[in-house]
């Protein structure tokens, strides 16, 4: 695949060269032998995807990494492609579906900012923290309404700008700090949101991933709804929620959330992300938004 001969090359390659290094989530392959070891390792939110969307969805994972969430979201039949610039991360992916013969699964090398995949051909598309690793998030967004039908959804994970703050300050902490702890890193892998249990690639890989990274942009709640209504999206829901004063309790992902104009309103979205600085930060300040497709 020819790359740009632009700056913005520049990016894709530095972060395509990082990736065939530390594929993501990179996992230790015996770990996945048969369908249930990849329905008992598939995360509570896989599990409330896989919940909502039907068996006859089609499906696209853009930047699908090492592919657990393709692979576990095609176990029930689904039609799913998943695509990725990395060709390490897709061939781990490829192993695992070949070993589980899932034969409605499909990977396919691509660059996100220029995808040859056809007009609305998906009911549900997912990117899932790539867009803030490429030149051009906004451009990415875009393409990736238009692969999207009419009625279906859009769902992009994104690294918060007042989320992410703490862990710029952990950065610098954990790296002076591993000048004379030898523990230091381990240590600060724990306070991650996410279960890293004993897979030692996978603790590799997420060390890397947030504390190594060779490009990051952060966004806001607002940036991320004004792509959306530039585009004919609407907003449904987002993870960790937006809206002030909303319950604790996690709704539905594809049901339109309700909420009164005020606790919806920019101030409220300022609020709310102020409050991400801490309850957020052991995540690396990552929310996901999700948006449907109305023309
Ligand atoms: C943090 S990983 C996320 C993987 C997966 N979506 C997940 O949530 O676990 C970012 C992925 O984006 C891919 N990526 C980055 N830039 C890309 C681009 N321009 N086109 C396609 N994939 C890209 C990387 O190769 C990597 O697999």
């Amino acid at each position: 695949m020819a790359e740009p001969a632009t700056g913005d090359g520049r990016i894709l390659r530095a972060v395509n060269l990082f990736y065939e290094e530390n594929p993501f989530p990179g996992f230790d392959p015996n770990k996945y032998r048969t369908r249930e070891d990849l329905d008992r390792q598939a995360s509570w939110w896989a599990h409330k995807l896989d919940a909502e969307i039907p068996f006859d969805a089609d499906v696209l994972d853009a930047g699908c990494g090492t592919g657990q969430l393709a692979c576990f979201l095609g176990l029930k039949g689904r039609r799913v492609m998943g695509v990725d610039y990395s060709q390490h991360s897709l061939d781990l992916a490829a192993t695992v579906r070949d070993r589980l013969h899932l034969d409605t699964v499909h990977f396919q090398r691509e660059n996100l900012l220029e995808l040859s995949l056809p007009d609305r051909s998906f009911d549900y598309v997912f990117c899932n923290g790539v867009l803030h690793h490429t030149s051009d998030p906004y451009g990415g967004f875009k393409d990736l309404v238009r692969i999207t039908r009419p009625g279906g959804f859009v769902i992009i994970g994104l690294y918060n700008k007042f989320g992410r703050l703490m862990l710029h300050v952990r950065r610098r902490v954990v790296r002076l700090q591993m000048k004379f702890d030898k523990n230091a890193r381990d240590k600060a892998l724990e306070k991650q949101l996410v279960k890293l249990e004993d897979d030692s690639e996978k603790r590799r890989t997420w060390w890397a991933d947030q504390y190594e990274h060779p490009h990051e942009s952060v966004h806001t709640v607002d940036e991320t709804l004004d792509w959306f209504r530039r585009n004919g999206v609407k907003y449904v829901s987002s993870f960790p929620k937006a809206e002030l004063f909303s319950s604790s309790e996690v709704e539905k992902i594809f049901r339109p959330r309700r909420s009164n104009r005020l606790f919806s309103s920019r101030a409220a979205h300022l609020l709310v992300q102020l409050a991400w600085i801490v309850t957020q930060n052991g995540g690396g300040g990552y929310y996901v938004m999700v948006g449907q497709r109305t023309e």
